[in-house]
């Protein structure tokens, strides 16, 4: 007995130093944001996702691909909805390689892929000092925010699954021009020292950057949405839209997931109950 609370205590001493040391060295706390998509019943918002689009298209695009996004994904239901003549015009003021097509280029149709900035990575890194823009298709699902014991394990149960859009949004808020006083001192205690084309950052990993801060207040003019309502021209409108077309790029069928979750609930609560009877009918003659 007493070996079993022994190691119980040690388990629990050990989940909570773990991913508590990971966090400090990933950077500052990551404040989570409000979106529409969160908890069981999230939903994409359409104006949102078709602003971050356009933040995407706009500015990030012209570094980062998105090689897993056709043209035609944009108009499906629960994305950004564009309608098919708008797809259409779109991906004609795009070129892809096609090697039917006379000098080996053609305009792009609906089925064709976003395509990419550089031709090879090579030439992404020469472009960006070395550093290599990631390929956003599944991005927001492949950053996510450590959190410390017992938070995370809490996150399973209030089902917080946005650690992606979260970090996305923070880092493009996280820029510093100058490195702040507070930045970590090298492990010989030597102040923190910025490498040349790097960018000081509170929330990449390690602090230093090869991106600029690619988002400023002003930097996309976003027309009035459908229903009438406009919204800020801000870095943090910006930051937030962005990071939510990210997330919808990354997990188009989070909505129709989480209703089939919830649906599948619903059924296991009624299964249980509809068992529990039966058991209770079967053993209420039997001697026990
Ligand atoms: C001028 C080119 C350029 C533009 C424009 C640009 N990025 Fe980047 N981005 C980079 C480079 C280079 C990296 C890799 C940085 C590194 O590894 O140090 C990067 C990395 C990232 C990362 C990954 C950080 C990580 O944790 O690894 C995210 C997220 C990101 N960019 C988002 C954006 C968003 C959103 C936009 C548009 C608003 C954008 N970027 C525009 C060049 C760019």
């Amino acid at each position: 007995m007493h070996k079993l609370i022994i190691a119980a205590a040690a388990l629990v001493a050990g989940l909570s130093m773990a991913p508590a040391a990971q966090a400090a060295e990933a950077g500052a706390h990551v404040e989570r944001q409000a979106w529409s998509f969160g908890g069981i019943f999230g939903t994409y918002d359409t104006n949102q996702l078709q602003r971050g689009f356009q933040v995407f298209r706009e500015v990030c695009s012209s570094c980062h691909g998105a090689h897993l996004l056709a043209f035609r994904n944009l108009m499906e239901e629960g994305g950004p909805e564009f309608s098919e003549a708008q797809v259409r015009a779109l991906a004609a003021e795009y070129e892809v390689a096609d090697a039917t097509a006379d000098g080996g280029r053609r305009a792009a149709v609906p089925a064709d892929r976003w395509p990419s900035p550089f031709a090879s990575d090579q030439d992404a890194r020469d472009a960006n000092g070395g550093s290599l823009p990631p390929d956003f298709s599944v991005l927001a699902k492949a950053r996510g925010v450590k959190d410390p014991f017992p938070t995370w394990v809490f996150n399973y149960f209030t089902a917080y699954q946005e650690g992606g859009p979260d970090y996305i949004h923070a880092l493009l808020n996280g820029y510093h021009d100058e490195v702040p006083e507070d930045a970590p001192h090298g492990s010989d205690g030597a102040p923190f020292q910025l490498p040349d084309g790097k960018h000081y950052n509170d929330y990449f990993p390690g602090h230093a950057i090869g991106m600029g801060p690619p988002l400023s207040d002003g930097v996309v003019e976003y027309a009035e949405a459908e229903n009438g309502t406009t919204v800020p021209h801000t870095l943090e409108q910006y930051s937030t839209d962005v990071a939510a077309f990210m997330m919808w790029m990354a997990e188009p069928h989070l909505v129709s997931r989480k209703q089939t979750g919830f649906a599948v609930l619903i059924f296991l609560v009624l299964f249980a109950g509809l068992m529990y009877g039966t058991k209770r009918k079967l053993w209420s003659g039997i001697e026990h």
